[in-house]
């Protein structure tokens, strides 16, 4: 008789419990370390991908994992009717790194909680119901963030949607000028957008958007969900010096621990009724140990002008191979897009055939959210199995199976 394999037992698992919701990679990831994953049959992987954008500190960071362990034997639960000494310290620490003016917190465990949060909390705000979005955003799949985000695949099989939503095309000012009247409570961007294939917008559009939702006596919604820590900032609004009315956070904030935080103004704060809004998971005390703990790193130990460094090479690296199948390299820090001639998904295989874990984002973009401490000698070593992916057309290029 044949033993099956790890990976035959635990694929055969998963897919007859569970919905098929998602495109399954064949591979078992179980074990990481730093930049690199292991999958079932002890392969492994550099990871360019963090686990779409959550574990920016790479996996099994010690000074998170020391946090987590040292919380989880104290208290894991406690409501958010109880104070807490963790939520207080991780409240403190994001108060001092926020940026200034977002002096309150709606605590979540993920994106999508974090703008149904801010969805809410603007309407109410402002007693209006309607929002400005954007063609190719991303906010997530909940039944409210659904009517944010713009793909016609997540949408189509679940309308009819809320009214009062419109899309237009990102970072054009006019569009969004003629968008806004009088009914809109709230324009929600990313500031950089993820899923939709990384699209940088000009330097003076959050400023010039922050400034027609003012002049309408609408809310700015920015959601950092998956843009903040990665571009050099804290969150990537802080370079073009705007601060929106509210900020959506999740992924990366506990290095991979589920948390998401909408933060807002005073102001918008004091208009959100007592009651009605709340989280049974919300801001517990193990996500807040390893929130705080990820936020000391990201202050202490240089993450952030890691992933202004090693981004700005890994982007130059890339533009510089000059591959006839490369369309464009786009991005900011360590949030980078690969635009290719042709469809991303062979390529991705190929890449993760070869060793190097890396998503798509649209139908011909390859994207990179690697964790923040990944090195230039790890960005050499990605640049080359791109290149070598590429040239064979989708094919492992350069490595065999088993090679690290
Ligand atoms: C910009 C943005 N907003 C919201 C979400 C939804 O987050 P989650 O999947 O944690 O619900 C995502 C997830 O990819 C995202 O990239």
């Amino acid at each position: 008789m044949t033993m099956m394999r790890e990976l035959d037992t635990i694929t055969a698992t998963e897919d007859a419990h569970l919905i098929n919701l998602y495109a399954k990679r064949e591979v078992a990831i179980v074990r990481g370390a730093g930049s690199r994953l292991w999958d079932s049959d002890g392969k492994q992987y550099l990871d360019l991908m963090s686990n779409y954008g959550v574990n920016i500190l790479g996996h099994a960071h010690p000074k998170v994992n020391a946090a987590i362990k040292e919380q989880v034997d104290r208290l894991t639960n406690c409501h958010s009717s109880f104070y807490n000494d963790a939520r207080a310290e991780f409240l403190d620490l994001l108060g001092e790194l926020a940026p200034a003016g977002l002096t309150r917190s709606f605590m979540s465990s993920s994106g999508s909680e974090a703008i149904e949060a801010a969805l809410k909390f603007a309407r109410v705000a402002t007693g209006r119901r309607k929002v400005v979005a954007t063609k190719r955003a991303y906010h997530g799949r909940t039944l409210g963030a659904l009517n944010a985000t713009a793909d016609k695949k997540y949408r189509d099989p679940y309308l009819p949607l809320m009214e009062g939503f419109s899309h237009v095309a990102f970072d054009d000012i006019d569009a969004i000028g003629a968008a806004i009247d009088e009914e809109t409570a709230a324009i929600i961007l990313e500031p950089i957008q993820g899923e939709g294939g990384i699209y940088v917008p000009s330097d003076e559009y959050l400023a010039a958007v922050h400034e027609l939702a003012r002049r309408a006596g609408a809310l700015l919604i920015l959601d950092e969900v998956q843009s903040a820590f990665r571009t050099g900032t804290f969150f990537a609004c802080q370079a073009s010096g705007v601060t929106p009315d509210i900020l959506a956070v999740s992924k990366g904030i506990a290095a991979g621990f589920p948390l998401g935080v909408t933060l807002v103004t005073d102001e918008v704060a004091a208009r959100i009724p007592a009651g009605s809004h709340g989280s049974t998971f919300g801001a517990n005390p193990l996500a807040c140990a390893a929130g705080t703990a990820t936020m000391r790193v990201l202050r202490d130990d240089g993450v952030l002008e890691n992933a202004a460094r090693v981004g700005t090479y890994l982007q130059e690296q890339l533009r510089a191979l000059k591959h006839p199948k490369v369309r464009e390299v786009r991005g900011r820090g360590l949030m980078i897009g690969i635009e290719l001639r042709e469809r991303a998904t062979k390529y991705m295989r190929g890449l993760q055939q070869s060793g190097v874990l890396v998503l798509s984002a649209g139908a011909t973009t390859l994207r990179c959210l690697p964790p923040l401490i990944l090195t230039e000698a790890e960005a050499d070593e990605a640049v080359g199995a791109i290149a070598a992916v590429l040239t064979s057309g989708g094919a492992a290029g350069g490595r065999s199976e088993g090679e690290a």
